[in-house]
């Protein structure tokens, strides 16, 4: 089966150049120059697919989602399924998600249940961390065998005391076993055991409302678990990838790392980028659809974290996928904050969110694709058969257009969700077509793609080490 796009603008994280993309079954064969005899050859027989007027990119990579995720006594309400239906229908055709290892439990355990759950269901390719909540001498023997098997990425935890909280010790522990197999560990830097008493003292005032859940997880605390994180990270000379990055402070520590020449790295998410901590003061109990962790922050950050992503201080834009139902979910939290999961929905929207960072001038195209697509890809060893489009790679491609208008609502989106943290927000941008392997999921409104048609990815360690 071929396939020629043509008449696009093909962006990469290089630049721009016009071109035709050649398929061939699941692989990106060629691009070639427009109206090139090599495509009028190739056009025989061939799907064509007229990208005129629009960018024709590399499918995005995910590199941060929870679907079913357990949180909170619940679970986030987007399945393998609905959760990767409508990142292809946002142009994310691969998603690396988060299997959980609970305290007492092998990571095996974790892993071969987080299987069970996408395996058959995902609509686009997919990968795993793996949550490590249980730093103990057996576990550590697991990260090895894990690596072999194409989870190559860990993520500990510096909050959620009792959950998934690890002491610094277990940290510099699971460091020093990265660094001998060649995994990259993914930080949550908050300090937990300082919050927990804030948010007890929050309590004990009767500060019960979702905004309190912002106040008692000040910045400071996530500036000072980013800088243990790096020390800890240098310590053990094992790469450090922090997750959710929201505050100045701690991109200033990421930056002064990255600087010395540390492998450190960072990631921040759209809600960081354009919702704030007075969404979460909104009247009534509405502020709980804005709860995550960290939490939203003063507008104040925003123009740092857009700064961050130019200088790469910040190599990744991911969503932190983490669903919750307004009606049924969040309200187990109606009398008591931290009782809201924490968790915003978002695998639908990053390419258009982020997209709007380029319509206002703080991103180039080619850094669009670059963070979204190509980064992700290679920092968590998927490229280049994911993140890019050249021979030989998935054709995992969407056509975007960049003038189309669109209002983001619940009553449109498709993440299983009954509310949008982005309700009612116009943008300009659209992916309107989207493949995946060379076969088409979304066109013309519609979606085409299928559960079971996304595959599991082994993946390779870091494309950045130094
Ligand atoms: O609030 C959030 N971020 N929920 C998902 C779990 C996590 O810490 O990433
Ligand atoms: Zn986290
Ligand atoms: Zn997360």
């Amino acid at each position: 089966m071929r396939t020629l796009i043509s008449g696009g603008t093909v962006v990469s994280a290089t630049g721009t150049q016009a071109a035709e993309v050649l398929v061939e079954d699941e692989r990106i064969v060629a691009l070639v120059a427009p109206g090139s005899e090599a495509a009028a050859g190739f056009a025989e027989g061939a799907r064509r697919i007229d990208a005129t007027g629009k960018l024709v990119v590399p499918g995005a990579v995910d590199a941060h989602t929870h679907m079913e995720m357990p949180f909170g006594g619940t679970q986030a309400s987007d399945t393998f399924e609905t959760g990767t239906r409508a990142a292809a229908w946002g142009g994310t055709t691969t998603i690396v998600d988060f299997a959980v290892q609970r305290k007492g439990q092998a990571l095996r355990e974790g892993l071969d249940a987080w299987h069970k759950r996408a395996e058959g269901n995902c609509a686009v390719d997919y990968g795993f961390h793996m949550i490590l909540s249980d730093v103990n001498e057996q576990t550590m023997k697991e990260m090895g065998i894990l690596m072999d098997e194409g989870v190559t990425s860990f993520k500990l935890f510096m909050a959620y005391p009792g959950v998934f909280y690890s002491t610094d010790g277990e940290i510099l522990r699971a460091m020093q076993e990265a660094r001998g197999c060649g995994a990259t560990i993914m930080m949550h830097a908050e300090n937990g055991i300082a919050i927990d008493v804030l948010v007890g003292q929050a309590l004990a005032r009767g500060e019960t409302a979702p905004r309190f859940h912002g106040t008692s997880r000040p910045d400071e605390l996530e500036a000072e678990a980013t800088a243990r994180a790096l020390a800890l990270a240098r310590v053990a000379g094992s790469p450090v990838y922090i997750v959710h990055l929201t505050t100045t402070g701690a991109l200033d520590a990421v930056a002064e790392a990255r600087a010395a020449g540390q492998n450190a790295f960072a990631e921040t998410c759209p809600q960081y980028l354009f919702l704030s901590s007075e969404d979460m003061a909104r009247e009534g109990f509405e502020g709980a659809k804005y709860v995550c962790s960290p939490p939203l922050r003063a507008k104040d950050h925003h123009a740092n974290l857009w700064r961050g992503l130019r200088t790469n201080d910040l190599s990744v834009v991911s969503t932190d996928h983490c669903p919750f139902y307004f009606k049924g979910q969040k309200e187990l939290g109606r009398d008591d904050f931290s009782k809201i999961p924490n968790g915003i929905p978002g695998v639908e929207h990053r390419l258009d969110l982020t997209y709007q960072g380029v319509v206002a001038g703080e991103l180039s195209l080619a850094r669009w694709v670059e963070v979204n697509s190509t980064t992700p890809a290679r920092m968590f060893g998927l490229y280049p058969k994911k993140g890019v489009l050249a021979p030989g790679s998935d054709a995992d491609i969407v056509i975007y257009d960049p003038s189309e208008t669109q209002t983001i609502s619940a009553a449109t989106h498709h993440m299983n969700v009954d509310y949008s943290t982005y309700e009612g927000m116009s943008i300009t941008g659209r992916a309107k077509t989207v493949l995946s392997r060379g076969r088409v999921l979304v066109e013309d409104g519609r979606f085409t793609g299928e559960k079971g048609y996304g595959r599991f990815l082994p993946r390779a360690t870091n494309g950045y080490l130094q």
